[in-house]
């Protein structure tokens, strides 16, 4: 893939992320039709499909013979193309709802399967997270890296819950347990796309989570291999997008947090005898 064609596509990306920032924006405080979808707590909004809406418009206009997963329309296009562009309108819905000004529009391309651009857009705090394979990271335009630290107990580290926890015991309290013991904190953020961004810029240094979709993803792993980062299974084996779970690090904590969620031990385990050993 040349340089160009990769830097045509960022374009095209950022100016949709934009796009669908700017019509989330239009419904910040303001939200007047809220839903719920499949698990409960699912929350889709009419932001959600304005923002969807504005971020197709863009896509189907410069790449009309591409494919396109985007989380409320599904498929679109010409899904079996070597290009698929994985789409949040608004990734961090329940937050938006509250007004916890952490959302965000996130955009990213596959290309042969492999994420390689990435646009994600806060238009709550105006910061716009931007990548391309082999050409940087960036936050509002300035280059960012991942965060230095080498050890558990001085990270900071991000998880989040996927709807289905409910309804499976495969729902991460166990490993939320185990990541507070070892660290200096545990984040629940809501928003994957800018957890992922998150890590990128250094504020935080590591995330996992699991029962997530490409269109939570894509964009934010592009950014966080650009910054530095490394992105795998928990076990440390390549990610794999239809598995739905991710271990995102600044690199220097991989095998630690790696190790920790493979190793982590059932609930009952910190019931207060054990906690205290
Ligand atoms: C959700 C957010 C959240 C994560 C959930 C996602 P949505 O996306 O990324 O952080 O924990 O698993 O589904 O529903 O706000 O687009
Ligand atoms: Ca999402
Ligand atoms: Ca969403």
């Amino acid at each position: 893939m040349s340089i160009e064609k990769l830097e045509t596509f960022l374009n095209i990306a950022t100016e949709a992320a934009i796009a669908g920032g700017s019509k989330l924006m239009s419904y910040w405080g303001n939200l007047q039709d809220i839903q719920e979808k499949g698990s409960p707590g699912n929350l889709v909004t009419e932001a959600d499909k304005a923002a969807e809406e504005a971020i197709l418009k863009i896509l189907q206009r410069y790449l009309p013979d591409h494919g396109i997963l985007s989380e409320e329309a599904g498929k679109l296009g010409n899904i079996t193309s070597r290009y698929l562009w994985a789409i949040d309108p608004l990734d961090g819905t329940t937050n938006f709802a509250h007004q916890y000004p952490f959302a965000a529009s996130s955009v990213g391309l596959l290309i042969d399967g492999v994420p390689q651009v990435g646009a994600v857009f806060n238009p709550i705090l105006d910061e716009l997270f931007l990548a391309a394979k082999g050409l940087g990271a960036t936050c509002n335009q300035k280059p960012i890296s991942v965060s230095q630290t080498t050890t558990l107990q001085k990270s900071l580290v991000i998880t989040g819950f996927a709807y289905d926890r409910r309804e499976t015991t495969d729902n991460n309290y166990q490993e939320f347990c185990q990541m507070c013991h070892l660290t200096q904190g545990v984040r629940r953020s809501g928003s994957a796309a800018l957890d992922l961004s998150s890590i990128a810029y250094g504020r935080a240094d590591g995330y996992w989570e699991r029962g997530l979709s490409p269109w939570d993803v894509v964009a934010g792993i592009v950014i966080l291999e650009e910054a530095g980062g490394k992105v795998t299974a928990y076990n440390s084996s390549p990610f794999d997008l239809k598995s739905g779970k991710i271990l995102a690090t600044n690199g220097k904590i991989h095998d630690l947090m790696s190790k920790a969620l493979i190793e982590t031990p059932p609930l009952a385990y910190w019931d207060t005898a054990n906690r205290l050993n």
